[in-house]
């Protein structure tokens, strides 16, 4: 038996279009997926003893193309990036301002680090989807708080995205690290019709998960480092805790590959024609009747990613009319997103729109206006919980008690809870109106727990790990 090759053979034999990351979308050519290339460090690669470092001089060509002082190479995608920067930038038990909507490598980072979060909350959007973190309210957070670090998510999963201005500049003139995770932005620099970079609004550490949108292999992400900062060093120490010793060279090749692309004129026509024909098809199906968040948020006055294309409406409805067509990046009860890159053919997308909008009848399905990401009140460090004594409760014990583990949807991996946080009564109604969606449909629902019942395993009742009476 192989179950996974096997997995893999009947999903690529149905053939449908792939809304999902890699960017490559398995249309590209990859010259580099040679079985003779699957090395890792060896002597003959990179003879440093005689200063040649062939991962230095690619890292050194993508900095280029990025404006960027130095970029590091990532195989463990965007999460070794964003964990790196954040421990590097921040001691111990520090102060950190943070986007609440940040995905789970940066909780991760928290409890590593024993760091305290300040949370910067988004409001929300139609579908219930969050916004971008005002930048003006993130910078009186850091005015107020005074963090060592502040950790920004821009743009959103949905690939809508804020300015930072003020952020940058209270960071500035407070000499506070400013760290961006612009995992699915990697294809903003140098592009037409894309939201502004974080990289040209002067952050210190921008983060790329090169994979979810360009042509490099699945598991690939970037570290751009542009200031030589005296605590810079500390990225490198944190990086060496945190990667494998044993990097995949095709990995880093596919990444070398893109370095060349973005040397390439026609590279970079490809993602401008793209932002172009996208938002002809946002005005199209909207006219259509469909409601697309990106197009939504640029009337707003925002700036939203034309590689994804949200529409808000009968997540399920929504799902069954793109079926036959695609598969989804991500979906949930109040809508679809797919990625969109070059590789793709959009003239399936219409067509799984067009069956959108001719099947979802009712038009504009925003769907019930349920709060998708609770504010659950943080009581603890996220640190202290996750050590603490813990013990598990039934979902109908769980409210009111503190959170020892995150419980996180997949996709998009951004905790409704973290360690430290109070379950409230949200957390529980968000469980019981989502719970059924994610194990079902495209997804993962990380921290729910069936109690162990040796009579009848994987049966028992649902429920959640919280920190001990006592404790708390
Ligand atoms: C905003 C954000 N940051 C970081 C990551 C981690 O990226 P990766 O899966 O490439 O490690 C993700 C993954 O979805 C993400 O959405």
């Amino acid at each position: 038996m192989t179950p996974i090759i096997q997995a893999l053979d009947h999903y690529t034999a149905q053939g449908r279009a792939r809304w999902h990351t890699p960017g490559h979308k398995g249309r590209f050519s990859l010259p580099y997926l040679v079985s003779e290339w699957d090395v890792t460090e060896v002597r003959e690669l990179t003879p440093k003893s005689i200063g040649m470092d062939v991962i230095r001089q690619s890292e050194d060509l993508m900095a280029e193309s990025f404006g960027v002082l130095k970029s590091r190479y990532s195989v463990q995608g965007a999460t070794l990036p964003v964990m790196a920067a954040v421990m590097a930038a921040s001691p111990p038990r520090s102060r950190v301002v943070v986007d609440r909507i940040a995905h789970q490598s940066v909780h991760s980072a928290l409890v590593l680090g024993n760091l305290e979060p300040v949370w910067a909350y988004s409001s929300q959007g139609p579908g219930a989807y969050p916004l971008p973190v005002d930048d003006k309210e993130r910078a009186r957070l850091i005015m107020e708080s005074r963090p060592q670090a502040v950790v920004v998510t821009n743009p959103t999963y949905e690939g809508l995205s804020a300015p930072l201005v003020e952020t940058h500049r209270v960071c500035r003139e407070l000499n506070i690290a400013l760290i961006v995770d612009e995992a699915h932005g990697t294809h903003f620099f140098g592009h037409e019709g894309f939201p502004a970079t974080a990289l040209i609004q002067g952050a210190d550490l921008v983060c790329h998960g090169a994979h979810k949108t360009e042509v490099s292999l699945t598991q690939t992400g970037i570290l751009h480092i542009n200031t030589s900062a005296g605590w810079i060093p500390r990225v490198q120490e944190a990086w060496d805790m945190l990667a494998t010793s044993s990097p995949s060279y095709l990995l880093l090749a596919s990444l070398d590959y893109l370095q060349y692309l973005r040397h390439h004129d026609n590279y970079h026509q490809s993602w401008n024609s793209l932002a172009k024909n996208m938002r002809k098809m946002w005005h199209t199906w909207e006219n259509e009747g469909l409601f697309i968040l990106q197009s939504w948020w640029e009337r707003q006055g925002g700036q939203a990613d034309p590689a994804k294309l949200t529409v808000v409406g009968d997540g399920q409805r929504l799902l069954d009319a793109m079926e036959p067509f695609g598969v989804e990046e991500k979906s949930d009860p109040l809508g679809v997103t797919l990625i969109v890159t070059p590789q793709d053919d959009t003239e399936v997308i219409a067509r799984a729109l067009e069956h959108c909008a001719r099947t979802c009848s009712g038009g504009r399905l925003i769907g019930e206006r349920r709060r998708l990401w609770p504010h659950a009140r943080q009581v603890v460090s996220p640190y202290t919980a996750w050590h603490a004594e813990r013990e598990w409760v039934p979902l109908s014990l769980a409210s009111n008690r503190i959170a020892a583990r995150s419980l996180i949807p997949y996709p998009p991996g951004i905790p409704i809870v973290v360690p430290g946080e109070r379950i409230d009564s949200d957390v529980i109604l968000w469980l019981e109106e989502n719970r059924a969606w994610y194990p079902r449909r495209t997804g993962d629902l990380r921290g729910v727990e069936k109690a162990f019942d040796p009579l009848s395993p994987g049966r028992g009742e649902e429920g959640l790990w919280v920190v001990k009476e006592a404790v708390s």
